[in-house]
């Protein structure tokens, strides 16, 4: 191929929130791929909280970036060369393709996109975060008709989904944001039954209004004090499901933990983390389930998308300052 590859390296690790120059923009040769390997072409870069973390070097569940090598990054494209007999030029795929514009990778680490699904919903609901609202709530929540769902980063790509397979299964389904038109996103498109915009009025009050019969649910992505305070509204037997805390990810000083958590006693409730990454075997039938949603118009999903591969370090702040709406996208190549 004539065409160069353009990568975003790590090239430092952060302090608090990235900045520029803790990223590389770097043009290389395009690498032929030898037997087993796949030449992709990539389309849609997922930008995710957890990037931030795979940033830094600490004991995690996957070993961090190191510095001067691809910002890891799930990534949707079209196969160009294939020496993988599974897989022909043309042929839709997803996987750790990272940050560049041509990824070369061995067949067995990409994943076939069945054809006709919209590369968009693919990285989104019938993706990493799609799976994590439905076997975080579903598997780890275990929720009931009737019951009260409470989910924070609720306009986010998790929790915006979390709400909706909520009202699925006969829940109240109560959104946390941080704004407005986030809270009427998800009332007025979405069905969720009522919101909290955390950054007005008094955080507690505003979700008892919400959540006139308690807490039976609290899907967490975002941590911190809005944790500490869904503890106090919890009923009996409430499941406490940690999917994330994003309001931590960039601290520079130790983080307290919950001050709340004898609610857990007192309510003889359970708190549980989960790593979806853990579900795989099983993405099959949920992506069958989801996909019956979406098309049956119960799930609407929603993309956040920047142009460009080199505006994705910038374009990851926005998780950070809650400028997305849905699932943050950026697109690296042409549809
Ligand atoms: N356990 C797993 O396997 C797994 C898998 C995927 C994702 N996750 C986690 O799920 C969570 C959501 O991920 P996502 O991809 O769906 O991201 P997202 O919700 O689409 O985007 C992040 C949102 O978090 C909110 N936020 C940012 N800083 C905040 C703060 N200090 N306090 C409160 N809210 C804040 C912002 O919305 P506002 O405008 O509302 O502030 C922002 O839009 C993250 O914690 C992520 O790490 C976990």
């Amino acid at each position: 191929m004539t065409e160069n590859n353009l990568q975003v390296l790590l090239a430092s690790r952060p302090e608090g929130l990235p900045k520029g120059s803790d990223f590389e923009i770097k043009e290389q040769p395009i690498e032929d791929p030898a037997e087993g390997e796949v030449l992709v072409r990539l389309i849609y870069l997922s930008l995710d909280p957890a990037m931030r973390g795979w940033m830094s070097d600490r004991k995690s569940y996957v070993a961090p970036i190191g510095i001067g090598e691809v910002m890891r990054g799930l990534a949707a494209g079209e196969v160009v060369v294939s020496r993988d007999e599974r897989f022909s030029p043309g042929d839709r795929v997803a996987g750790l393709l990272g940050w560049q514009r041509f990824a070369t990778v061995q067949g067995k680490d990409l994943e076939k996109l069945p054809s006709g699904v919209p590369l968009t919903l693919a990285m989104g609901p019938l993706g990493m975060t799609g799976m994590s609202a439905y076997f975080g709530l579903l598997d780890i929540g275990q929720p009931k008709a009737g019951e009260t769902v409470l989910v924070s980063g609720g306009a986010g790509a998790v929790g915006s989904v979390v709400g909706q397979i909520a009202r699925i299964k006969g829940c109240r389904a109560v959104g946390i944001a941080g704004s407005d038109d986030k809270c009427r996103w998800l009332e007025d498109d979405l069905g969720f039954d009522a919101t909290v915009n955390y950054k007005t009025g008094n955080l507690r009050d505003e979700l008892k209004r919400a959540c006139p019969n308690g807490v039976d649910i609290y899907f967490d992505n975002v941590g911190g004090e809005i944790l500490d305070t869904a503890l106090t509204l919890i009923n009996r037997g409430a499941r406490i499901v940690i999917c994330g805390a994003i309001s931590q990810y960039n601290a520079t000083t130790p983080v307290p933990g919950p001050s709340n958590y004898l609610s857990l006693l007192v309510n003889r409730a359970r708190m549980e983390g989960f790593l979806i990454f853990d579900y795989q075997d099983r993405f099959g039938a949920a992506q069958a389930e989801l996909g019956q949603w979406i098309q049956e118009g119960k799930i609407q999903a929603r993309s956040d998308i920047v142009e460009g591969l080199e505006n994705a370090p910038q374009a990851l702040l926005r998780l950070f300052d809650g400028s997305n709406t849905g699932k943050l996208l950026v697109q690296v190549g042409a549809e």
